[in-house]
């Protein structure tokens, strides 16, 4: 077991020998985290001393864990600087994981650029902030096919649309700016209706499993109580080409920021092979349920990373 634990080392509970870990979800998450269950029960068989907690959660004393381990705060993008804001507060106190860095760096999309700088096939993505006007890239855009229209900081397919009108176009960014938002205009990658989503799960920078998302802009968005639109999510297994991309940017992170907790590497499909939508470590849903051993890898990558 790895015993650098940081700041929190000196105040963790020293009586049970157990490690005391935090999991850490929201309010509105607790009934709809479906990993949850199978994390603690998990966590329990590895004698991991696991605490199911929300993370505006006034109460708690965080210095109280060894580790604070994210899991479902999926209202996070609705309050992000509350949000990086008790991270950092966190992780002043006692182990986050994923770190403070990663979190800092995945809650904004724009990290995108940097995967794309690094040489990762990446969705082609136009960024464009506040006060900035995107008219040409978007006519430009729409010749070719539908675009996609979202936030930078966003999850669970929040605020995001496909739109075939340059004026629902211009409408929707025009509605993210006003909202001071840093916008994303990608084309729609239409082979995700044929072929899924895939995404590639890795703990403590090792692959577990992959599962296959649906198109989610393929008709209309159903929103699961404001938090996520609901998925069709089945287990997949990856091809050898994910499974490249997937671990080439799990080993360049891992560089970057030491290695990861979790890692949920998103693809979607394209005629010459899997481009990265997003990486997803902070908060990703990671369906142990549909992996044998998912649940046990998870908590024993909590006890080595
Ligand atoms: N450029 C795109 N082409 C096709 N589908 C997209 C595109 N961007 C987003 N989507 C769909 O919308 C979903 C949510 O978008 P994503 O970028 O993964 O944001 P998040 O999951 O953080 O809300 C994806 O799972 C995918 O089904
Ligand atoms: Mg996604």
């Amino acid at each position: 077991m790895n015993t650098n634990v940081g700041p929190g080392e000196t105040r963790g509970p020293v009586s049970s020998g157990a490690r005391r870990v935090a999991l850490v979800s929201c309010a509105e998450a607790l009934d709809v985290d479906y990993d949850m269950e199978l994390v603690v029960a998990a966590s329990k068989t590895a004698g991991i001393d696991a605490h199911v907690v929300s993370w505006d959660d006034p109460t708690i004393d965080w210095s109280s864990f060894d580790m604070v381990a994210i899991r479902s705060t999926w209202d996070y993008h609705r309050r992000i600087d509350e949000f990086l804001r008790w991270a950092r507060s966190t992780a002043d106190v006692t182990r986050l994981m994923n770190p403070l860095a990663i979190i800092e760096w995945n809650t904004d999309k724009r990290y995108l650029n940097d995967l794309q700088n690094a040489g990762f096939a990446v969705v082609p993505t136009i960024f464009v902030e506040p006060g900035r006007d995107a008219s040409g890239d978007v006519r430009r855009l729409l010749e070719r096919g539908d675009v996609v229209v979202k936030p930078s900081i966003s999850a669970g397919s929040n605020d995001t649309e496909r739109h075939s009108s340059f004026d629902d176009v211009v409408r929707h960014i025009e509605g993210l700016h006003d909202a001071g938002r840093t916008v994303m205009v990608q084309p729609y990658m239409s082979h995700v209706d044929v072929d899924d989503e895939t995404g590639l799960v890795y703990m403590n920078g090792v692959y577990s499993h992959a599962f296959a998302k649906g198109p989610m802009l393929a008709s209309t968005k159903t929103m699961a109580g404001g938090l996520y639109a609901e998925e069709r999510i089945e287990p997949r297994v990856a091809d050898d080409a994910q499974r490249r991309l997937g671990d080439a940017v799990v080993a360049w992170v891992s560089e970057r920021f030491g290695s990861p907790l979790y890692v949920r590497v998103d693809l979607l499909p394209t005629a010459d092979g899997p481009v990265i939508i997003e990486l997803e470590m902070t908060e990703p849903s990671l369906y142990v349920a549909l992996a044998d051993g998912a649940a046990d890898r998870f908590a024993a990558a909590m006890l080595t990373c």
